[in-house]
Order: structure tokens, then sequence, then C-alpha cells
């Protein structure tokens, strides 16, 4: 296995220029934003990601925010559609103080000048799968991340305790002896080490699509966090469940461009090849079932069928609510010759959010001291084995505000990063690597073994393979951003295989074929870390 330290330990600490903010915030997504935000009020902030600050999940979200605003609807509706959804998993209390505090937060973010969508003076609410009524907030149609990141950035950019950093792509954290001191991290654009000594951290990196071959994600979510955290010694918890979206856009040659649930919320029908409805077959909530079952469904029926794909059919909405409600992906789709008002799009599932991911508390904390964990990378116990849609945006907003609030208290006393006392370590050969033949393989890989079904058997296989990768795959053989993605895109697959090879049941988003039934006896969570990996 590889020493997680390994890296750290051929730094030469003493050359490196240091910043030291009271708190690290690493992602630049809705959590990381919220979560700077909160701490910005009690102490000095640096926020940094590795790309530019628009290029995050929560950019390109279309469907909005749930939130129990709308007149008739109530918390307590909220948090028994999640805990419907999550299939026995959820953690009640991460539920409840979801749903409570993302209403609050959802008015701060109007406070903010969030313009969302409205009917009238009233705010507009749309209805997505596994949702019991009108719930879902959204602006500009489609657009909904889109216009909550300029809200949000704006603030961050005016704030005067908040030290803004792009293009920083983080190493690895610092840490000892369960402890962390900020994070090593690298400017991509000219290759220079930065050491960033924070009195606390908060890791909201953000998901992980990028590592299978279809995803909605954009390419910054290589699942960097999870990595980290691991290697810091966090524990990783139900990382078997991988939500995949039921309908992404299926076109040789085109991204799996997402074509929101919302646009079944407004009234789509998914079709076979041969024209019919086929949903109601599989389940009586038809188009309208949590995410996993329209998932699972599809793939039942193009197995069924012997097709590659089926069709959302918009034909029968009226023209005017398409233009209103959809105005982004009747572009993207007319951009490849698809006219939605009056022609099908041909969709499919693709993998589109971690449900697991770093095990935190209710205010991110993670259990190593001064780490904090928030948005998709963290596991609060909100999703169980299936997130309710537009609950993600909902959980970065409330979960980062308080890992802001909790951390910015511990910032404020300042700790030096020990790196005497790191071991050093001698190093074997490096090796020639093609770093994108090995991103090739492990999308196949996973793709293949880590799809909505799963396979005993195949899962073996797949482990041996990671693992000999990780062999030759290490971390001094990179000077640059895409070498040390691949690295977190192993460390990540391969907890989430090991994951889903423990699980020897089906539930929710994780469904094994040799263990096709939900076992009472499986209702807890899968955690690891690197001492279940130590060989
Ligand atoms: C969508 O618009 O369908 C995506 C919303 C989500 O992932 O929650």
């Amino acid at each position: 296995m590889v020493n997680p330290e390994r890296f750290l330990s051929t730094i030469e600490f003493g050359s490196v220029p240091t910043l030291e903010p009271g708190v690290l915030v690493i992602g630049g997504g809705i959590a990381g934003l919220a979560a700077a935000l909160a701490a910005a009020e009690h102490s000095d902030v640096m926020l940094v990601t590795k790309d530019v600050f628009q290029e995050s999940n929560t950019y390109y979200a279309q469907g909005g925010i749930a939130a129990a605003m709308a007149v008739g609807d109530s918390p307590e509706d909220h948090l028994n559609d999640t805990l419907v959804a999550g299939a026995g998993l959820c953690d009640r209390e991460a539920v409840r103080v979801l749903v409570e505090e993302g209403v609050s937060c959802c008015r701060e973010l109007i406070d903010w000048d969030m313009p969302f969508d409205k009917v009238g003076d009233e705010i507009a609410f749309t209805r997505e799968g596994g949702h019991g009524c009108r719930r879902v907030i959204h602006a500009d149609g489609d657009a909904t991340g889109k216009v909550i990141v300029a809200t949000m950035l704006d603030r961050v950019r005016n704030h005067p305790n908040i030290r803004m950093l792009d293009k920083h792509f983080v190493i690895d954290l610092l840490h000892f002896e369960g402890e962390c001191y900020g994070a090593l991290m690298m400017d991509s654009a000219y290759g220079r080490m930065l050491k960033v000594e924070a009195g606390a951290t908060i890791v909201a990196t953000g998901g992980l699509g990028r590592i299978f071959r279809e995803t909605t994600n954009p390419e910054v979510a290589t699942g960097d966090g999870f990595a980290l955290c691991f290697r810091a010694g966090a524990t990783l918890r139900d990382m078997e469940f991988v939500q995949f979206h039921p309908t992404t856009l299926y076109l040789p040659g085109a991204p799996r461009f997402l074509i929101s649930e919302a646009v079944r919320g407004e009234g789509a029908h998914l079709l076979n090849l041969s024209g019919e409805r086929f949903m109601k077959k599989y389940t009586e909530q038809g188009e309208l079932a949590p995410r996993d079952v329209v998932s699972q469904s599809i793939f039942k029926e193009l197995n069924a069928t012997g097709t590659t794909h089926v069709n959302l059919d918009l034909r029968h909405i009226d023209d005017g609510l398409i233009d209103e409600r959809f105005p982004n992906i009747k572009e993207i789709c007319a951009n490849y010759g698809i006219d939605i008002k009056t022609e099908y799009i041909p969709v499919r599932p693709s993998v589109h959010y971690m449900m697991g991911g770093v095990k935190t508390d209710t205010n991110g904390f993670t259990g190593i001291e001064r780490l904090y964990a928030v948005g998709e990378v963290a596991s609060t116990g909100v999703h169980g084995a299936n997130r309710l849609a537009s609950n993600s945006l909902l959980e970065g907003l409330v979960f980062g505000k308080r890992a802001g609030l909790a951390s910015a208290n511990v910032g404020a006393d300042h700790h030096k990063f020990p790196p005497r006392s790191i071991a050093r370590h001698t190093f074997g050969k490096t090796v020639p690597l093609d770093i994108e033949d090995v991103v090739r393989s492990l999308k196949a890989l996973t793709w293949r073994d880590l799809g909505v079904y799963r396979d005993g058997p195949k899962l073996q296989e797949a482990e041996k393979s990671i693992a000999s990768w990780e062999r030759y795959i290490i971390p001094e053989q990179f000077q640059a951003r895409g070498g040390f993605e691949i690295q977190n895109m192993i460390t990540t697959a391969k907890v989430m295989v090991r994951a889903a090879l423990i699980r020897t049941e089906s539930r929710g988003a994780h469904q094994r074929i040799d263990y096709p039934d939900t076992d009472p006896q499986w209702e807890h969570h899968a955690e690891l870390s690197v001492r279940e990996f130590m060989e």
C-alpha cells in the first residue's frame, strides 16, 4: 500500500512559501462558498479552488433547491420524503437539521438578492422525483446553479475577510497524529508549491463523477477531497452509493449533458424505442419515482428491448412553459439538432452524485482535529442510499454554513505544522507513464464494474486491477495536476469498489446481481479508512 505521507515527506518545507489564514476552505461550489462566508464573520479565510471559481458541480446544477417554503408544505413532509428516498440509511437528526435550517438558509440567499423564479410576486416551485409536492425553487428556468454561484461569489468577492486563490491544486492535507494543519498546494500555472498553515481546514471539493466513463459532472469532479481526507486518516462512509441521474443526453460524441428531473416534474414522459411509456411497468410512481428506481427501470427496459437509450418526450408540454422553464436545455439540444418541442430527447442514465463521503457530524467535523468536510465530499448522513432530488444544493448551504461557523472558533487558535515529525523515505525508480491511458482504463473499469448493477466476482477483479495499478502509479511520478488527479481517482475508486464488495445486499443505488434482496441486517453504514487497507 502507498504510504499516504510519502509525498509530503519529499517536500523541502523550508523553501516553500507559507500563508497562515485562520480558516482554509478548499473548493468553490455552494458548500465552499457558504462555509467561507460563514467563517469570514469571525476569522480570516482563504478560499482555494483548483480551477476557476465557476467550475464546480454547483455551477451546472439545473433543477434547483428543495426547501419546504410553499404554502401547505412543511419541513416534516420534506423530512419524510427524504427518509423514504434514502431507503433506511438516512441519519434522521441530520435530515432534520437539513430540512429545518434549509428554509432559513434559502431565505438568507433571497436576502442576498438571489433572483429565484417567481409566479407573480410569489416564489415558483417545481416538482421532482420522490417529492410529495412542488417543493423545488429555481432560477433562470433551468440555470439555478449558475445564478447561485453568481450571487454567492459576488458576496465572497466583496468580503474583506476572504482571500481567494484560483488554479491552486491541493496535493495533500498537512496532517500529523490525528490533527490537520492546512494543506500543501501547487500553483497550476507555474508549478510553484505553496504551504497554507491554517487553524482549521474545510474540504468542500465536490464530487467524483469523472472517475466514470459517463457522467453529468464537469472535468474538475475527480474525487480529490475523498482521497485527501482518506490519506489524512478520515473515515469514508457509504461510498458504494453512487447516484445515476436517469436522464442525460445520449448522442454519440456529445457530453452526457443533464436533462433536469424538473422536465419530468413538469410532465415529460419516458418512452422506449417502440414509443411505449414503460415506467409504470416498474413502479406505480412512474416517471416521478425516486431517482434510483427510475435509473434501474431504464436499464431494465434497455436490457429487455436490446436498445442503447430511451426517449424523453416533451411534445405535449406547452411551448411557453418550455421556453420559460428550460431555456438552457432547449438551446443545448438545439445545438445538436434536436427541437425539444417537436422531437424526442435521447437519454440514458449516467453518474451524477456520490451519496457517501467523508464521515462528519452535523457541523462538518471529520474526527480529525481541525478538519471539516462539507457538500458532496461529505457524508453527513442526509442522503442515505439514494439522495432525494435537489437536496444537494440545500445540503451545501446548510452544512457549509454550520462548518464555517464551527471552524471559525477552532481556527482562531493557530497551530504550526511540525514537518520534522514526518519520517523521510527513499523512493524507487519512476517509470514512463501515459496518464491519459490510465484515466481511460480506470473509467472503463468503474463503468463496467461499479455501474447500476454490480456483481461480486467482477468487483473482486476490479479490486485486484486497482491494487496492481497502485503499485506503480505513485505520487512522485507527477509534477502537474493531471497526475495528482489520477492518484486521487484511483484511491477513491479503490474505496468505492471495497465498499460495494462488502455490502452484500441491494439497497437504493447499490444493486448487487449476486445479492438482489435488501437485507435488514445491513441497515447500517459501511465505513472505511486507511486501516482497512493496510496489508
Ligand atoms: C436535476 O436537475 O435533475 C438535478 C438536480 C439534482 O441533482 O438534485
